[in-house]
């Protein structure tokens, strides 16, 4: 059983304690956060499925007085460990490290952190092998993890050349007040971070785009402009997409009209915060243009990385060498595929 500690336990790091704790092979050793947040709190009221540690010991008060039972400092989780998942604000992480360099230990990082903090900017399914025996990764965005799945699919069927993609972006997070609620679009500079952090992972592909914040909060929607090797058919984009377990094919035609009917499907089969792990890609979206393949997909932006960070566990513990074994488990796990 490979151990496991989630550092800052907030929109993402809730994820993945609920995702390694379904990993059969693996065991959640606890969750370390700052300060009683409404995380926290919601833990605690839970019963305390999950061991809390301090990483600011000097807050402890702050814990006690709200009767919060704590297992101890982040200090000594990092110790009971084999592999830390930091997913702390972004930067953050960067500080932890020092931590997790001075005994010696493994650890995976969200997308807010740059990529000079790991050894690996990784994706399971586009880049595993990269990420074999390493001791720091960096997982991919909300955004470029569903990306990248959806072109590293047609890709290793098919080979794709380049791609222009088009994001709207969800501009919050249920509950991120600080934010403020803008009833506007904003236009980011091009190209937009997704295109470049997908030829960061898959250097063979040219890739551009154009980022817009939409003051939405439930997922993103990229459309993507592909260009294959040789010519991708509706067809042929249709059934790879099918074939892929982190892929679900949804239609405008039973009533996926948008990102919020995927969000209120995910609440329907009782996911736990109407999560989804996976992307969906509209049937109807998947169009042909001249010798490109256009296609719409939805990123669901708090539980897509959730997938490829415990991949990301696999490689560096090494724990599974082949890339389609060790996908396969999580997948299992965490039930991806089962609409098929
Ligand atoms: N929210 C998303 O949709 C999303 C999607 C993909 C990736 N990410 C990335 O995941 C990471 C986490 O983002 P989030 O949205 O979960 O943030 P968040 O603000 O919801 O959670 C961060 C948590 O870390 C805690 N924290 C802060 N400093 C800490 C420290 N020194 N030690 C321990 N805990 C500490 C905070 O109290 C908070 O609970 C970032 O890198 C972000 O870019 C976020």
């Amino acid at each position: 059983m490979v151990k496991v500690g989630v550092v800052g336990y907030g929109v993402i790091g809730q994820r993945l304690a609920d995702g390694v704790a379904r990993q059969k092979d693996m065991e959640l050793v606890g969750v370390a956060d700052v300060a009683p947040t409404l995380a926290i709190r919601a833990l605690k009221e839970k019963g305390m499925p999950y061991n809390l540690y301090l990483a600011v010991p000097d807050n402890a008060k702050a814990f006690e007085e709200l009767n919060i039972p704590v297992s101890g400092t982040l200090e000594e989780l990092v110790q009971k460990v084999d592999v830390i998942l930091d997913a702390t604000s972004a930067g953050v992480g960067a500080k932890n490290k020092e931590l997790y360099a001075k005994y010696n230990k493994k650890a995976i990082f969200q997308g807010g952190e740059k990529n000079s903090v790991a050894d690996v900017f990784f994706h399971g399914y586009a880049n595993y092998e990269k990420g074999l025996g390493k001791q720091f990764l960096k997982l991919t965005s909300c955004n470029t993890t569903g990306l990248i799945r959806s072109v590293d699919c047609l890709d290793r069927l098919y080979g794709i050349e380049k791609v222009a993609i088009t994001i709207v972006r969800r501009v919050a997070d249920p509950g991120d007040y600080h934010r403020g609620l803008t009833n506007a679009l904003q236009v980011d500079k091009a190209p937009s971070h997704q295109a470049v952090d997908l030829m960061t992972i898959m250097p063979h592909i040219e890739a551009t785009g154009i980022l817009i914040h939409t003051p939405v909060t439930h997922g993103h929607i990229i459309t993507v402009v592909a260009k294959g090797k040789k010519k991708i058919t509706k067809e042929m984009a249709l059934e790879a997409f099918k074939t892929h377990d982190r892929i679900r094919v949804v239609r405008l035609a039973d009533g996926f009209l948008g990102n919020a009917s995927l969000f209120r499907y995910a609440r329907d089969l009782g996911n736990p915060r109407g999560d989804m792990y996976e992307i969906a890609v509209w049937e109807e979206s998947i169009v042909e243009s001249g010798d490109d393949i256009m296609y719409a997909i939805n990123i669901p932006q708090e539980a897509v990385t959730i997938p490829e960070t415990m991949d990301a566990v696999r490689a560096c513990m090494e724990m599974e060498t082949d890339r389609l074994k060790a996908v396969a488990e999580t997948n299992k796990y965490l039930g991806l595929g089962k609409w098929k």
